[in-house]
Formats: C-alpha cells, sequence, structure tokens
C-alpha cells in the first residue's frame, strides 16, 4: 500500500526584496497568487494533508487564501527552513512521506513532484537539484567521489571548492515523514546565518547509509523563486510564453506570442487566431474560427464558432454566438447573450441582456436589463433606462423591432413584434407591434429671429 502523502509549503519569509506591504507569496502570477500555484501543484499530488508554515505578514495570508482544509502553522519567529518544517512536525503522519515545497517557487510541474513521491514511497530521499551558469547565493550539492550526494552548503558556508560547484539545491525535497522527523530534532544553527538549515537533512541522511537520489526538472523555470519585482516579472513572461507556445502547438495563431497574457484557462478550437495585446482572464472558451483583434480583454467568456471580436473590447461574463461581430470598443458586462450573428458596434455598452439572432447594436448605445428579439436594429445612442434610482426594470424588444436612433426606453417597457420607434423618442409606455410610435416636440421655425451679439465696450 502506498504510504499517505504530507505536503508541507514554506512561506513564512519575509520578502523583503520585494518592498511590499503585501506578503510575497500573495503576489500575482498570470493572475494568481504564487502561492496559489504552489497550492495547485500540491492539490494535484492528492495528498493527505497540506501544511502552510506561514509567519511573515501574520493573518493575512491565511485570510487571502481562504482555504479550510489547509493546516496553516505559524512560524514565529523564523529562525530558518529547518526551524520552519519543525513547526509543522507536531500536524505530519509519521507513516507518511513528507514533500516540501517553497510558497515563492509557483511553477513546478506535477509531474516533476510525481516522480520524487514515487521515490520516498519507496524509502528513498528525492532531491531536486539543478545545474546553474550562475550558482551563486544557493546551497550547493556535494557530491563524494562515487556521485552520491552527501550533503548540502549553503553559499555563506562554502569554501572556494564548494563554490565552484554548479549543482544546486532547489530547495523541494520529498522524503518518509518518520526519518524526518528524527533528523529535524538534531539540528543546529552553528553556522554562517545563525539558522537551523534544512539542508542539514542531507548530510545526517547521507552519513547514516540513506539513499538519495537527485530529480531534475525538464526546464529550469520550475525550480526558479521569486525574490524581487524583476524576477516575478521575468517569470510571469517566461510563464506566459510556454502558454504561448502550448497554444500554438495546438494550432492557434498568435499573432506575437510574446503580446499575450493569459490569466486564467483559455480554451480554443480550431484555427483560432489571436491578435497582439489580448488579456484572458478566468474561463475562456473560443470555438472553431473565431478571430480576436487587438487589444481585447476577454473575462469567463465563450465565444462561438466563426464569431470575431474587433480590436479593443472589454468583455466579461458574456456569451457570443456563432458568427457575431463584436466591436471594435464594444463593452459587455456580466449576464450578456448574443445569439448567432449579432452585430455589436462602437461604444455600445451591454449589460445583463439577451440579444437575439441577427440583431444590430452598432452605435454608441446602452443596453441593460432588456430582452432584444431576432432582427432588431438599434440605432445609434439608444439608451435603456433601466434604473430608477432605486430598482432596476426589463425593457422588452421584440423580433424585428427597429429603434430609432437617439431613443431611451424607459423601463419596464415593451416595444412590440415589428414595432418602428422615431429618432429622438422618449418611449414610456408599451409601442404597440407593427406601428410607429415616436414622441418628438413639432418642428418649428422663427422667421427673422436674430443671434444675440456681444455688448461692446464703452456702449453702456
Ligand atoms: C534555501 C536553501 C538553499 C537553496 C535555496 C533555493 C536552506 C538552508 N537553504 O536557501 O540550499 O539553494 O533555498 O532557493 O534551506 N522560509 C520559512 N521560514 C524561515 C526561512 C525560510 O518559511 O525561517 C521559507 C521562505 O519563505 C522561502 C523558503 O523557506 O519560501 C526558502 O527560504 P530562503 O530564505 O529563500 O532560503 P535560502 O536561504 O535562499
Ligand atoms: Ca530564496
Amino acid at each position: 500500500m502506498n504510504a499517505p502523502l504530507n505536503v508541507v509549503i514554506l512561506a513564512a519569509g519575509k520578502g523583503t526584496r520585494m518592498k511590499s506591504d503585501l506578503p510575497k507569496v500573495l503576489h500575482p502570477l498570470a493572475g494568481r497568487p504564487l502561492l496559489a500555484h504552489v497550492l495547485a501543484a500540491a492539490d494535484s499530488l492528492r495528498p493527505e494533508r497540506i501544511c502552510v508554515v506561514y509567519g511573515h505578514g501574520g493573518e493575512t495570508l491565511p485570510t487571502a487564501i481562504g482555504r479550510a482544509d489547509l493546516l496553516w502553522v505559524r512560524q514565529e519567529p523564523q529562525l530558518g527552513t529547518g526551524h520552519a518544517v519543525q513547526q509543522a512536525v507536531p500536524h505530519l503522519d509519521p507513516a507518511a512521506v513528507v514533500l516540501i515545497l517553497y510558497g515563492d517557487v509557483p511553477l513546478t510541474r506535477p509531474e516533476t513532484l510525481q516522480e520524487m513521491v514515487l521515490i520516498a514511497r519507496e524509502g528513498a530521499i528525492a532531491l531536486l537539484t539543478v545545474r546553474l551558469k550562475n550558482p551563486a547565493g544557493y546551497g550547493r550539492i556535494v557530491r563524494n567521489t562515487r556521485g552520491q550526494v552527501e550533503r548540502i552548503v549553503e553559499h555563506k558556508d562554502a569554501g572556494a571548492d564548494e563554490l565552484a560547484i554548479d549543482e544546486v539545491n532547489t530547495g523541494i525535497l520529498c522524503l518518509p515523514a518518520g526519518k524526518l522527523m528524527g533528523w529535524l530534532t538534531r539540528l543546529t544553527n552553528d553556522n554562517a546565518q545563525g539558522e537551523y538549515y534544512l539542508t542539514d537533512v542531507i548530510g545526517m541522511a547521507a552519513a547514516e547509509g540513506e539513499r538519495i537520489l537527485p530529480c531534475h526538472p525538464a526546464a529550469e523555470w520550475e525550480v526558479l523563486g521569486v525574490n524581487s519585482r524583476q524576477q516575478l516579472a521575468d517569470l510571469e513572461r517566461t510563464h506566459q510564453a510556454s502558454i504561448a507556445t502550448d497554444l500554438m502547438t495546438q494550432g492557434v495563431t498568435l499573432s506575437d506570442p510574446a503580446r499575450l497574457d493569459v490569466r486564467g484557462e483559455l480554451a480554443c478550437g480550431r484555427d483560432v487566431l489571436i491578435d497582439v495585446g489580448c488579456v484572458f482572464e478566468g474561463k475562456v472558451a473560443l470555438g472553431d474560427n473565431v478571430k480576436v483583434g487587438a487589444y481585447c480583454v476577454l473575462k469567463d467568456v465563450k465565444v462561438e464558432e466563426g464569431a470575431e471580436i474587433l480590436p479593443f473590447c472589454h468583455i466579461e461574463g458574456a456569451r457570443i454566438g456563432t458568427r457575431a461581430r463584436i466591436g471594435p470598443y464594444s463593452r459587455l458586462r456580466p449576464g450578456t447573450d448574443l445569439d448567432a450573428e449579432t452585430h455589436i458596434g462602437n461604444f455600445v455598452e451591454i449589460k445583463n441582456s439577451q440579444v437575439g439572432v441577427n440583431s444590430k447594436i452598432n452605435h454608441l448605445s446602452y443596453v441593460g436589463d432588456a430582452y432584444v428579439g431576432r432582427k432588431v436594429n438599434i440605432g445609434a445612442g439608444t439608451i435603456t433606462c433601466n434604473y430608477d434610482g432605486a430598482n432596476k426594470h426589463r425593457t422588452v424588444i421584440e423580433d424585428e423591432a427597429f429603434i430609432g436612433s437617439d431613443t431611451q426606453l424607459v423601463a419596464p417597457v415593451t416595444v412590440g413584434r415589428g414595432a418602428t420607434l422615431g429618432a429622438g423618442t422618449t418611449l414610456t409606455r408599451d409601442a404597440p407591434a407593427g406601428e410607429l410610435t415616436l414622441s418628438r416636440v413639432k418642428q418649428t421655425t422663427i422667421n427673422g429671429w436674430k443671434r444675440p451679439t456681444k455688448a461692446g465696450k464703452g456702449d453702456g
């Protein structure tokens, strides 16, 4: 039977170099806190327990993450990585294998971690290491003449020979809990930084003849941590580049893979085209042959086959039907449901409204809390007056209605099927089907009227 898995995530550190009031692990990468990425990787391994060691920033962290299933352990003061894991010990199952992760190393792939868990379940110690061109600052992996891992020496404690080693400790390791607990009790802080080093556990294990198996990530970014805003920005670009590569591999055309930001899940059909500068948040699904123009922001949107979104649109919580054409400069807010072949144009805002097949709202309009039928034409500058200052009311515009430009529909109000509203109408009562309704002051001309002239100086 497999040993249960316990995950310990170290996140108590200060993050001084971020120069931020926000705890470091709450800074977002691809729209989610660093720690949320680590938790997602941990979750994918289906652990029995996840324990997060926190400290700096106080209760901000547990509150922001808001997950009742996590074991939160406060480390105060912070006396090193070994001390941090010691705080978690009372919460660990001695029969488990323990995977140690860092809250500020967000992009480790589940596959890499899974391999380590397998090794630990066989009783060995899996240590994630990597060779770096510039290993400065990291703990170095010291191997014996037979190539076996002997210990880890921290940069600040290392001699010249050890500093020349380019294989470094990523900090991520997986090992049987019972053994770890024993070694932790023997840690001392007799070192250059006066800290309890988790890394000393490796030396103890090697001395006792334990098997220590180094594992390596498939890509270096899997083990990169965030200590500064520069590193955060670099890792964001690396992550986005890998998302872009995946999308292109799936058959998506990206006008420039370096100018794409996915902050959630983006699912694409065949032959999707995404122009530069687009941001995708939450869950976005783009059907076959969808085109998204430059500089659009889409959040929680479903775009159906063949629809085209022209540049500079902001769309949230909406469905866009087959072969619809949106934008440029459209704003679609939550609850917008556009049927097939709808056209929504520039400076049109739509909220909580259904728009039927083939209807057009092409210029400068606000449509809120409305039901718009099929083949409706809504003229420029039309406004649904849905809010009376206290309550919201619905507007219903039935099939094939024609709404003249600059019309206000004072809800609740219904425009009947095939009705026409004259330009400039303020509709306060229902407009009957098939008829022309308009509210308009009769046009008059005052013959001989003169414009006022400016009073001259000295004229009194
Ligand atoms: C640690 C490793 C080093 C490795 C490096 C990789 C030790 C002694 N050294 O060094 O071998 O190359 O990571 O980045 O383990 N933390 C706590 N409580 C503490 C101290 C740290 O929770 O008291 C957390 C931090 O929030 C961070 C992680 O542990 O997530 C690592 O801490 P950090 O100070 O960055 O470790 P390093 O000294 O850089
Ligand atoms: Ca670090």
